[in-house]
């Protein structure tokens, strides 16, 4: 399938543009009693449309085999769609995939993309060449990728002696050693710890803020999503089942966020706004913690309400984890 002309220019703002993407495997698996073997035909990606322009932070999210790397793998053109169109940065990522290749860094977080018997260093110089970068360029990024990525101590030992979590920082920093305008991580933080996990999303930040590149990640940690992506796309057995703004995404599944105050003197009751209700009032009716939903209660709208009935010490506010969101979609078979 060709895409239609008319978004030519249109695809020149897009990083990113799958429509009606579709693809099936094939399996053969042996038959019981015969020499046959029964052919399977496994669709991974069923109905993919997205587009995500340039500078976007996306989450990828859906449960295992939801189809997620499948669609990673034809953005990357690792596998030709069995229908529908990709484009990426402009390119049919297929035929064109040594081009793209120098305009985008992967991170397949299940798979080492660096040279095992070799020390660190040596495959940033292989990949260096590959990226036709001078040596001073690939020093001076790599300069910056060991101290955002804290590879300093691991660059001169080779891959298969690194922790899983220091292997990562490598993975990432091969991923970005040419700059590439478009960064696609599958599942970057897997089997990390929480330091490990927080120091590289830090970075990940920091690197797309200095560059205002496009961010494409999947994930199974909501953390990541919410530190990382502004933009969520969950997907269920093959199909987009939501997409929009991470806040709105909150809002649509109608989670209450809860809101703590402390108050400068004791109070028994809050009157308050209908969209809201106490949860609990603790310490002596100091402490009210609040529970609110919909998008027409905002937080200062709750405490000017509050404030007229007491002053206010201290407050603190929290949103509901993505992570149960993604849950209550997957238990109504990805229906918002
Ligand atoms: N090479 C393959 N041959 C046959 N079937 C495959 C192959 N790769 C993936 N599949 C099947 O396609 C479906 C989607 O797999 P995919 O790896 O894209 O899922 P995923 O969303 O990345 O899952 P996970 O969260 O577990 O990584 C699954 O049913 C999987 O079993
Ligand atoms: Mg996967």
């Amino acid at each position: 399938m060709n895409l239609p002309e008319q978004s030519s220019t249109h695809s020149a703002r897009l990083a990113v543009e799958l429509v009606r993407l579709r693809r099936d495997y094939v399996v053969r698996s042996p038959v019981a009693g015969s020499r046959r073997r029964r052919r399977q035909v496994v669709r991974a990606v069923d109905d993919v449309t997205l587009r995500i322009d340039r500078g976007e932070t996306v989450g990828f999210v859906g449960a295992n085999g939801a189809g997620k790397s499948t669609t990673i793998k034809m953005m990357t053109g690792i596998l030709q769609p069995t229908s529908g169109a990709v484009r990426v940065l402009g390119r049919d990522p297929v035929p064109e995939r040594r081009h793209l290749a120098r305009e985008i860094g992967v991170v397949f977080g299940q798979r080492s993309q660096l040279w095992w018997d070799l020390p660190l260093r040596d495959s940033y110089r292989i990949l260096g060449a590959m990226h036709r970068l001078t040596d001073r360029a690939r020093e001076q990024r790599l300069e910056r990728l060991a101290a955002g990525l804290d590879l300093g101590g691991f660059l001169d030992r080779p891959v298969r002696q690194l922790s899983l979590g220091q292997r990562m920082r490598g993975e990432v920093a091969a991923a970005l050693l040419h700059s590439p305008e478009l960064v696609v991580l599958d599942e970057p933080t897997i089997g990390l710890d929480m330091v490990s996990k927080e120091g590289l999303r830090r970075f990940l930040r920091e690197d797309r803020a200095e560059r205002g590149t496009t961010l494409f990640l999947t994930t199974h940690d909501m953390g990541d999503v919410e530190r990382l992506c502004n933009r969520i796309v969950v997907v269920n057995s093959g199909t987009v089942a939501y997409d929009g703004a991470l806040d709105s995404f909150r809002e649509r599944l109608g989670a209450p966020r809860e809101l703590v105050v402390d108050l400068e003197e004791p109070l028994d009751v809050l009157t308050l706004p209908t969209a809201a209700h106490t949860l609990a009032v603790e310490a002596g009716g100091i402490r009210h913690r609040i529970a609110f939903s919909g998008a027409e209660l905002t937080v200062p709208t709750l405490l000017t309400a509050i404030g007229s009935q007491a002053a206010v010490r201290d407050l603190s506010l929290s949103e509901p984890a993505i992570e149960d969101l993604v849950r209550q979609i997957y238990s109504r078979g990805g229906r918002l």
